[in-house]
C-alpha cells in the first residue's frame, strides 16, 4: 500500500486511532464495524498499533489480518526501523517521556523481522474521497509523523498543515483526543483512540464514523465500550508499570504533560457522543468554522446536531 492509495468510499466509513498493543480494544472497534455492517474496505486506522499496553505482537496481528487500511504512527515507525525511542515527541523529561522507555523497549523486544517490515510498509498518507470530498489520513500533522495537533491547536496550524494536504480535509490521530473542527470550511477530524480512554474519567475510547449523505458528510463520535479490566490484565502480565494500566478503569491519563491548556482543564469531565453534517461542497447555506466537536470551549460555540447540519 502506497501513499498514493485511494480509498473511494461509498458508503459508511469507521475510522479509529491508537490501538496501542490493547488487544481487547482493537477487537472490540473491529467487532463493531463488523455489527455496523462496515467492510474491512472501508475501515481505517490511523496509526499507533503499539504503545501503553500488554499485547504488541496480538495486536499487529490483529490488524494486520483485518484487512482494514493503516496510516502508520510514529511508534509504528519507529519499530519499523528498530530505534531505540517512540519518537512521540512527549516533553524531556515528562513524566509521558519516562513511561514510555518501559513499554517501548518491551514492545520492541517483542516485535520481530516480519512485524517490523509491515509496519515500515506502512503508508504515511492515505487519500479518502467521500461524499463528493477528497480528505488526507494521516498520522499527526502532514508536515511531521509526530506533530501534536488538538482541538485547540490555533486555527493558524491547521489551516498550514491543511495546505500542505491539498484537499478538503484531514483526518489524523496521534494526539489522542476526538475532535471535529472547520477552518476556511475544510475538515480537521480526529477519530480519537481505542487504546487508551480520552482522559475523561471513564474507560470508553473513541472511534468515529463518516457517511456519505446527499446534504454532506454526517459525522458521528462514537464511543467504545469493550474489556478494560482483560486489558489491564494483560498489562499486568507484562510487568507493564502501572500508570497507564490504571488508566484504562479510570479513564485518566497519568500526566497531562502534552496537552493544551484548555484540553488539561477537561480531564475527568465525560465526553457525551456527537454527530452532525458537514455540509455538501456545492451547498449555498454559510460556511461556519470553528470547533464542531466536542463543546471543549465550554461556550455552547459549538452547536446542536441539527443546527450544525443546516449550518
Ligand atoms: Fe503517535
Amino acid at each position: 500500500m502506497h501513499e498514493q492509495t485511494v480509498i473511494e468510499a461509498d458508503g459508511p466509513v469507521l475510522i479509529f486511532g491508537g490501538p496501542y498493543s490493547n488487544l481487547q480494544a482493537t477487537r472490540a472497534v473491529l467487532a463493531e464495524a463488523r455489527r455496523l455492517g462496515i467492510p474491512p474496505a472501508r475501515t481505517i486506522c490511523t496509526g499507533d498499533l503499539v504503545a501503553y499496553c500488554g499485547d504488541p505482537l496480538a495486536t499487529i496481528g490483529c490488524v494486520a489480518d483485518s484487512g482494514i487500511a493503516v496510516v502508520m504512527g510514529n511508534c509504528d515507525e519507529q519499530l519499523g526501523l528498530a530505534a531505540d525511542s517512540c519518537a512521540c515527541g512527549y516533553p524531556a523529561g515528562s513524566t509521558c517521556e519516562r513511561l514510555s522507555t518501559d513499554w517501548y523497549a518491551q514492545a520492541s523486544a517483542l516485535v520481530g523481522a516480519a512485524e517490523r517490515a509491515w509496519l515500515a510498509a506502512l503508508p504515511r498518507r492515505l487519500n479518502l474521497r467521500i461524499g463528493g470530498r477528497r480528505l488526507a489520513v494521516i498520522h499527526g500533522g502532514v508536515s511531521a509523523i509526530n506533530r501534536f495537533v488538538f482541538a485547540t491547536t490555533p486555527p493558524a496550524v491547521k489551516r498550514e498543515e491543511l495546505a500542505r494536504a491539498g484537499c478538503d480535509g484531514v483526518i489524523g490521530g496521534h494526539c489522542g483526543l476526538p475532535f471535529s473542527e472547520l477552518v476556511d470550511g475544510r475538515l480537521w477530524h480526529n477519530a480519537g483512540v481505542v487504546g487508551m480512554p480520552a482522559n475523561d474519567g471513564t474507560p470508553r475510547t473513541w472511534f468515529s464514523v463518516l457517511t456519505p449523505m446527499a446534504s454532506g458528510i454526517r459525522i458521528d463520535h462514537r464511543a467504545l465500550d469493550y474489556d478494560h479490566a482483560a486489558a489491564a490484565q494483560a498489562m499486568q502480565r507484562a510487568g507493564l508499570p502501572v500508570e497507564y494500566r490504571l488508566a484504562l478503569a479510570s479513564g485518566l491519563w497519568p500526566s497531562c504533560d502534552v496537552l493544551p491548556p484548555r484540553e488539561a482543564r477537561a480531564r475527568g469531565v465525560a465526553l457525551a457522543e456527537g454527530s452532525f453534517t458537514w455540509a455538501a461542497k456545492d451547498a449555498t447555506a454559510a460556511r461556519r468554522d470553528g470547533l464542531l466537536w466536542p463543546d471543549l470551549l465550554g461556550d455552547g460555540s459549538t452547536k446542536a446536531p441539527a443546527a450544525i447540519a443546516a449550518a
